[in-house]
């Protein structure tokens, strides 16, 4: 259905304009160049949840209440996330990527679109085993604020750590997933030595620049929710931050194929979404 033409568009369609409309005036958060399906889906249950008739309700709300933005925050965005999800992934950076980062003096990482920071804390951990830890700085980057809060704090519920050491493991984990934290009032709590000085910002692929120059950019599972347009500007701002031949690792269900970048971009693990900058 083509959502630019008022005629053909539902009502709930045109509230869901209009409101992310709102939410760009309001907060600068641009949502507007998310994928439509998933959107309504999740607005569709925030309408349930927080108890509202239609998304004009909503939006009235969200202009007034910036709490009621904040909890909308938590549908707009999917924060699902594993330690080292996609374990054959995880085990394709540490064959093919961290042979070739060792040849650098120091190396600088991107995890855009962290999440609550599972991603990095894996990577952290990787790259310790491989005697990378000492060289390395780590940028973690998000548009949800809480999420970067629980991120920045390693701390994660007792029970998922059975799911995260299986993930580890089958990653090709060298040691045992509990040598890196400590349990505590049903909390797995991961030593902060881990990630150094990792440096936690808000910074939006939507609408925030190239912040530095990095050799590898792990972003997985967050083009899945932009539309092309997006995809696109999104892998323009990895490609600028890369250095030349460096490295950029994309989620299961993400590719550069259909990409307007493609072409500045060779796969090196194709199966692992893995690529390098030509
Ligand atoms: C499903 S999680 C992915 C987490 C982790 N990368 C992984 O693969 O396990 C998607 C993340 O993308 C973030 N995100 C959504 N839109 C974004 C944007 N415009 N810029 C940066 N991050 C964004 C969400 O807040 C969420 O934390």
């Amino acid at each position: 259905m083509p959502h630019n033409d008022p005629e053909s568009m539902s009502l709930f369609d045109i509230e869901l304009r209009l409101l992310l409309e709102a939410i760009q005036a309001k907060y600068q958060h641009d949502f507007r160049g998310y994928s439509m399906a998933s959107l309504r889906r999740r607005l569709g249950r925030a309408l349930e949840d927080l108890r509202v008739d239609s998304l004009s309700q909503l939006q009235h709300r969200v202009l007034r209440e910036p709490a009621v933005f904040a909890r909308l925050m938590q549908y707009l965005t999917v924060q699902v996330s594993e330690m080292f999800r996609d374990p054959s992934y995880f085990r394709a950076l540490r064959e093919a990527v961290v042979p070739v980062l060792k040849t650098y003096p120091s190396v600088k990482v991107w995890v855009a679109g962290c999440s609550s920071g599972e991603e990095l804390w894996s990577l952290a951990i990787l790259f310790a085993e491989e005697g990378l830890a000492e060289r390395t700085i780590f940028y973690a980057t998000d548009i949800n604020p809480e999420a970067l809060r629980c991120a920045r704090e390693g701390v994660y519920a007792v029970e998922r750590m059975a799911g995260f050491s299986t993930n580890y493991l089958a990653a090709g984990g060298k040691a045992s997933l509990s040598d890196y934290y400590h349990a505590s009032y049903g909390g797995a709590h991961f030593s902060r030595d881990l990630i150094g000085q990792a440096v936690f910002a808000d910074h939006s692929l939507a609408t925030d620049n190239v912040f530095s120059e990095v050799h590898l950019v792990s972003c997985r599972n967050v083009l899945i929710y932009f539309n092309r347009e997006l995809q696109d500007r999104a892998v323009g701002l990895f490609g600028e931050s890369l250095v030349r031949r460096g490295f950029l690792g994309l989620g299961s269900q993400e590719s550069l194929r259909f990409s307007r970048h493609a072409a500045d971009f060779e796969p090196v693990v194709p199966a692992e979404r893995v690529y390098q900058r030509r």
